[in-house]
């Protein structure tokens, strides 16, 4: 972790205060009054969220702490996929449309609570037939269609423990993530289509299942015609094998501790940490914020741009709104494909009233100009969202003046892979202040502290931390609970969160970036230690070190210094191999903007990279204490 740093606040920022009305009309109704009803008695708030949920058997205690750890709900019994489709299903909701989803060339499906509950049911009976049982890991690679969270919803339905691979990923990556969860079935499709380009995704399973015994089946979705061929007794089609298997598939009953899922991010050693959510608290926890926080209501189209691969859609494409009975938009075009007004034309034609997006593509948006959004009506809208890193004061006021049309509230949401939910942002009705997330959502205890762990003075940079469990905390790293206990004993007491943070005078966070080896870049968390092996397994590599820089758009981007082999020499053509290597090992996602080849790289003593040498000489700043620099 960074030492602590100097950070001068403007606190001059504007604020604006959404219309009364939104307060008035809000499940929430009063930030303050709902907060102080928190504190009060924490266990009672977090009670009653969980009774408007059913529970096939209730807890014993709201919580269990044994520090580090905490358990939720303790023996309480349930099935999320019982609250997020029979609920519906045998309520007044049963013909309300759950699932919306727009491809490309105009290709729309839309599935009713009661066709996406058949669908479950039928897939979670295809993985039963393939002999997954409760606890198997079942790994899901596929592109943003339907049928993701289908396959998501399934292994749900029977207490299997999805690991979703975000479609992006290249096989060295899916290979890992398959290995360390053990994952017994592979579901993926032939193809994503990404701008109209067609990505083979079966292809890159192949590779990535060479090595990995416990895979017994593959299953794909075939979207192509002519169908691509299957390997006779590995892979397995999607629909012949629902067509195969009943109908009717009972909810398994989970303990609220049971594990519903497993999701890779990245961390600061090569290997990305499998982060493991469980069953009860996450229900809770989503359904909770995507009820109280986006205020969703029965009438409410809600949009979440993000893919399923992704915790943001985990939680709020998939379980959060579903648990709430929404009426969820998914679709698989870009912000930029066919043209740079996609995004604004389906929210015509859809009349999404709730949109959430990413700060890199609001400031793609801003760079491709208003005419695009002033094409299209976007009266509908009624609440915007921003997730995954901070919204810069600029895009903010364009989000708002152009998308909001002045009206909208935004919700910058600040969270994590790790805490599953939402935890700081400005809550629907209270003044708004760009540049600021906001404060901690009821329910949480956050602050920004020094590195013993005291609370830090408004205006001064600190380490943001939460101070008290929450019901969808992350329970452990899969496979590492050292890395789990790292959370909690970097600063004594509380969990350390990764990110540099500041308040302001009336207690607001501005997220700042993260503290530790961890670039975000267009939102998506990179590990410079993973670039870097990646670069490293490259044969024409000895060394390498990894760097953000900032970028209009991206927020960040990657510059990689390469020190090469004797006998290989710097040239472009090598420098386009290093990216392609990079692209196929982790994905589009993590490859190095620039590559810089160089003899030496600024070492500690004891060998440690010193990175922030780097990035301080690269942006022409003084690089700070460089006592330990060994040359
Ligand atoms: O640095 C913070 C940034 O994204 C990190 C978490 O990344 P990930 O686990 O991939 O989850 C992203 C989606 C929830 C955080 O540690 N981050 C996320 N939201 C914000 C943010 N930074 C600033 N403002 C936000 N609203």
């Amino acid at each position: 972790m960074s030492e602590d740093f100097d950070v001068k606040l403007v606190e001059d920022v504007k604020s604006y205060t959404p219309d009364p009305r939104y307060k008035k009309n809000s499940w929430l109704g009063d930030y303050r009054t709902a907060y102080d009803e928190f504190l009060k008695d924490q266990d009672a708030f977090w009670s009653k969220m969980a009774h408007e949920l059913e529970w096939i058997q209730p807890w014993d205690k709201v919580k269990e702490l044994d520090y580090p750890y905490a358990k939720w709900f303790t023996n309480a019994k349930l099935n999320i996929t019982a609250n997020c489709l029979d609920r519906h299903v045998s309520g007044d909701r049963r013909n309300k449309a759950a699932l919306i989803w727009r491809g490309e060339n105009g290709a729309e499906k839309i599935y009713t609570y009661q066709q996406l509950l058949s669908c479950v049911m039928r897939f979670a009976n295809v993985l039963k037939k393939v002999g997954v049982k409760k606890g198997d890991r079942v790994c899901i690679y596929m592109p943003l269609v339907p049928e993701q969270v289908i396959a998501m919803l399934a292994c749900a339905r029977i207490g299997a423990v999805h690991s979703v691979v975000f479609g992006g990923f290249g096989a060295a990556a899916l290979n890992m993530r398959i290995q360390d969860a053990e994952a017994k079935v592979v579901i993926t499709a032939d193809v994503s289509i990404r701008r109209g380009k067609v990505i083979q995704l079966k292809s890159i399973v192949e590779e990535a299942i060479i090595n990995s015994s416990s895979v017994e089946h593959v299953i794909v979705l075939r979207r192509q015609s002519p169908q691509v061929e299957l390997r006779p007794n590995l892979e397995l089609d999607f629909y012949e094998m629902m067509r195969s298997v009943p109908a009717d598939c009972p909810a398994e009953v989970m303990d609220a501790e049971d594990t519903l899922f497993t999701l890779y991010t990245s961390g600061s050693t090569g290997k990305p940490k499998g982060i493991v959510h469980t069953c009860g608290g996450y229900m809770v926890g989503t359904y909770y914020t995507s009820k109280y926080v986006f205020d969703i209501k029965d009438s409410d189209i809600f949009w979440c741009t993000a893919d399923p691969g992704w915790i943001t859609g985990h939680s709020y494409i998939v379980y959060g709104p579903l648990a709430v009975g929404a009426t969820v938009f998914m679709s698989e075009l870009t912000p930029d494909f066919p043209d740079a007004g996609s995004y604004w034309s389906l929210i015509e034609e859809q009349k999404v009233t709730i949109f959430y997006t990413a700060p890199t593509a609001i400031r793609m948006f801003m760079k491709m100009g208003e005419t695009w959004p002033d094409k299209y009506d976007l009266s509908s809208l009624r609440i915007i969202g921003s997730v995954g890193e901070p919204l810069n004061p600029e895009a903010f006021e364009w989000y708002y003046q152009v998308i909001g049309k002045k009206k909208c509230p935004i919700l910058d949401t600040w969270w994590q892979t790790e805490t599953g939910m939402h935890m700081i942002t400005t809550m629907l009705g209270e003044p708004m202040r760009p540049g600021f997330a906001g404060l901690p959502i009821p329910g949480i205890e956050a602050d920004v502290v020094d590195k013993d762990g005291n609370s830090v003075k408004p205006g001064t940079g600190g380490f943001l931390v939460v101070k008290s469990p929450w019901p969808s905390m992350l329970r452990t790293v899969y496979g590492d609970d050292e890395r789990y206990r790292k959370y909690w004993y970097t600063i004594d007491g509380v969990y350390t969160v990764g990110d540099l943070a500041v308040k302001g005078k009336d207690g607001y966070i501005m997220i700042l970036g993260r503290s530790d080896d961890i670039i975000i870049v267009a939102g998506h968390n990179i590990g410079t230690a993973e670039v870097e092996s990646a670069l490293v397994s490259h044969h024409a590599v000895a060394e390498s070190a990894v760097i953000g820089k900032p970028d209009f758009v991206k927020g960040n981007s990657i510059k990689a210094f390469v020190i090469l082999r004797v006998g290989h020499e710097p040239s472009d053509k090598l420098r386009q191999d290093l990216m392609y290597h990079v692209r196929m090992t982790i994905g589009p996602i993590a490859v190095p903007q620039e590559i810089e080849f160089v003899d030496k790289l600024p070492k500690t003593r004891s060998g440690k990279i010193m990175r922030r040498v780097l990035k301080a000489k690269e942006m022409g700043i003084d690089p700070g204490d460089i006592s330990t620099l060994d040359e």
